[in-house]
């Protein structure tokens, strides 16, 4: 049985979506306006059915506003609007489907538990791809003997800023997978030169520089927006001086700017060629002196409010 909130100031509409999907099993809450939608949306809703023109609002502030609240609810839009760009503007804005009025009770019961099988394939999807990348990236690190582990740790820090500052679940869920996959590129890179014991000449180094950018090359039909810019400027730095572009400050994509600090934060707490692995507290240290120059100021705080 799924929780459906159906928000639609049509009483006939409304009574008989609220007493179709009652005979499908479901639990319908039927309101008319989005005010009294708004005290349930803290709700773990399923599905909304959700009608674009109510009293107290048009277009899809509300839409954004639901979506937004209940990010893992099916969003079905009920509509007597036949404009097509409308529609379409819906469907982009993550709407599951798009119903014109007058309703048919079973097309809508159809949608509804097609919608609902769509959900819970879409969590096992995520998590599956999840562990398969991280058995890949498993394997790639075991060519490189310094970096152990160093995906799924940095994985693990920049999805606990992400929450921490407040981003979307599914952008938190993208991050995880570009930071699983953010050095990616190094497949690209000799061993000789991921495995050098000293310092790199300015020519290994420009090698090195390229990995971003082979990353995303790689995966580059895989990857959402958010994850190619994550992996791609994960090497930029607040001030300019990072690469491959040297872009600064705010031009610099935040979930980049996450990954920035955990890839820092987990490498240097991990031994390298040329050092031994450095102490949590010194690495808090140079986190916090990197503030406003190699690091978002911003996110430098909570990251330190998190891992003190
Ligand atoms: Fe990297």
């Amino acid at each position: 049985m799924a929780k459906i909130l159906i928000v639609e100031d049509d009483i006939g509409e409304r009574e008989l979506m609220a007493e179709a999907v009652r005979l499908d099993g479901h639990e319908p809450i039927a309101v008319s306006t989005c005010a009294e939608a708004r005290e349930y949306l803290n709700q773990d809703i399923d599905v909304v059915l959700l009608d674009l023109v109510l009293p107290d609002t048009t277009g899809l502030d509300f839409f954004h506003e639901v979506r937004d609240l209940l990010p893992e609810a099916v969003i079905i839009v009920v509509s007597g609007k036949k404009d097509q760009e409308v529609v379409v503007e819906t469907l982009k804005a993550g709407a599951y489907e798009f119903l014109h009025k007058p309703i048919s009770v079973e097309e809508l019961n159809i949608i509804i538990a097609r919608g609902l099988r769509y959900r819970v394939w879409e969590k096992k999807g995520y998590q599956s791809m999840v562990d398969s990348i991280r058995k890949i990236v498993d394997i790639i690190e075991l060519r490189d003997r310094y970096v152990e582990g160093h995906a799924m740790g940095v994985a693990k820090a920049a999805v606990q800023l992400a929450t921490a500052v407040g981003l979307q679940e599914s952008e938190v869920a993208e991050i995880r997978i570009a930071a699983l996959l953010h050095d990616l590129g190094k497949l690209g890179i000799p061993e000789e030169i991921l495995n050098k014991d000293g310092p790199l000449t300015e020519m290994e180094m420009a090698e090195v520089r390229k990995h971003p950018q082979l990353g995303v090359e790689i995966m580059e039909r895989f990857l959402t927006p958010l994850m190619r810019e994550a992996i791609l400027y994960h090497h930029e730095r607040w001030d300019g001086s990072g690469y491959p572009e040297g872009l600064k400050g705010e031009s610099i994509p935040l979930p980049a700017r996450i990954i920035a600090i955990a890839d820092v934060y987990h490498a240097m707490q991990s031994d390298r060629p040329w050092r031994k692995k450095i102490p949590k507290s010194k690495v808090l240290k140079f986190i916090e002196k990197g503030s406003g120059i190699l690091f978002d100021p911003e996110l430098v705080k909570v990251f330190l409010e998190l891992n003190r």
